[in-house]
């Protein structure tokens, strides 16, 4: 039997996964670090609330909308007046999740072959969905130097004739650097004049830390054909809900045709379903008070991890938004061996390497409930895992 080679995976796991996992089928109680399912973490939903509009007899008629309901996306264009922007319910586009709106635009986008250029340090998912749409990823670096910052050299060099987008994550995901202003200036600008697409992924927009963070992509008009994705799998914290956008912006000719394309990939899939679409408008209403919990609970988090991590040799690392902290370990000490031996103490954390960065970084979810995270900070020793 042949298969395509998209789904030749290796599907070894790898051995630090084996070990969480061996530990747990062993009846060990481990304090994981790493949960960063919202739904997971003891918040506090009002089931009754969220689940009531599901339940709109409105959605026993069907009537496929390819972008979706007109309701829906003016729900989610409102979303954006709350952010600051006007956007054109024309130019939204409903879908699943995040993930499916990149391999949507990565098909509207892409021939077999063409790039796509992504952030390293980045989110893991990315190799998966461009193999699944025969697209090749190429690299551009963040460094970091008190913050983390787009290194526009080596992300000029990594344009080929091949490349047909440059996907932003604004807040990063796992760093957490917004794109500052000069930054998406600079990103318009060289998206523009290389004539590609700019895909920001704004999920983690709403959860600044310490600051008012920055304003989305979709507040200025841009040069470039810019597309913005968000998603109620982390705006309203419910992942198990299924329901994201894309909005697209830009030279007016340019978005038109790009969405009379787009609307085709969508209707040939018409993947929304009725009652998510007319619960939208009421989650996206309701949304603070989830927001609120998320914030204080990664501030306090982050709070209690820089006060542990100070005097040791485990530095944690500037963010600005997001769900994730980062902590750079000697570079001599590997993320693998730290999270292995971290385990042998009970804690789970992930190494660094999962997310491409270099030797020696951890990362950790700041969604951990707060008696997980304070037992397991205080079991880590972070002084002890080092020496
Ligand atoms: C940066 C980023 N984008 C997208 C997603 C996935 O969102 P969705 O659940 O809507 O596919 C995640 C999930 O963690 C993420 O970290």
């Amino acid at each position: 039997m042949n298969f395509s080679q998209r789904t030749n995976w290796d599907l070894t796991e790898n051995d630090f996964t084996a070990a969480v996992r061996a530990a747990r089928a062993a009846g060990r109680e481990l304090l994981d670090l790493t949960v960063s399912d919202p739904t997971a973490c003891g918040f506090r939903y009002t089931a009754e609330s969220l689940l009531a509009p599901l339940v709109n007899p409105a959605a026993m008629l069907y009537e496929p909308s390819s972008l979706g309901m007109p309701h829906a996306r003016e729900a989610v264009a409102q979303y954006y007046v709350d952010h600051g922007a006007r956007v054109s319910t024309d130019h939204i586009c409903l879908t699943t999740s995040t993930s499916e709106a990149y391999s949507f635009l990565f098909r509207l986008l892409c021939d077999p072959g063409d790039e796509v250029l992504i952030a390293r340090p980045s989110y893991p998912l990315f190799d998966f969905i461009a193999r699944l749409d025969d697209v090749r990823l190429a690299e551009y670096p963040l460094v970091y130097d008190g913050g983390w910052q787009i290194d526009f050299h080596r992300l000029k060099s990594a344009i080929t004739r091949r490349t047909r987008a440059i996907v932003v994550v604004h807040p990063n995901n796992p760093t957490g650097n917004y794109a500052a202003a000069w930054e998406r200036a600079a990103l318009d600008e060289i998206c523009a004049r290389h004539k590609i697409a700019l895909i920001v992924d704004e999920v983690f927009l709403d959860y600044p830390v310490s600051h008012a963070g920055e304003p989305s992509f979709l507040t200025v008009g841009s040069k470039a054909l810019t597309f913005v994705l968000s998603g109620i799998s982390k705006v309203c914290a419910l992942p198990q809900m299924k329901l994201s956008w894309v909005v697209a912006n830009g030279p007016r000719e340019l978005v038109e045709s790009a969405l009379s394309r787009l609307e085709l990939i969508a209707d040939t899939f018409l993947s929304v379903n009725a009652p998510m679409q007319y619960a939208l408008p009421e989650w996206l209403a309701s949304c603070n008070d989830i927001q609120l919990q998320i914030r204080e609970r990664v501030t306090a988090n982050l709070s209690l991890l820089a006060g542990h991590s100070h005097g040791s040799q485990a530095n944690l690392l500037a963010m600005d938004g997001g769900w994730i902290a980062v902590l750079r370990v000697p570079r001599y000490v590997q993320g693998v061996a730290f999270a292995a031996k971290a385990l042998e103490q009970g804690v789970v954390v992930q190494p660094g390497e999962f997310y491409g960065l270099s030797a020696g970084h951890i990362v950790l979810s700041l969604l951990t409930p707060p008696e997980i995270w304070q037992a397991g900070i205080a079991t880590l020793q972070l002084h002890l895992l080092i020496e």
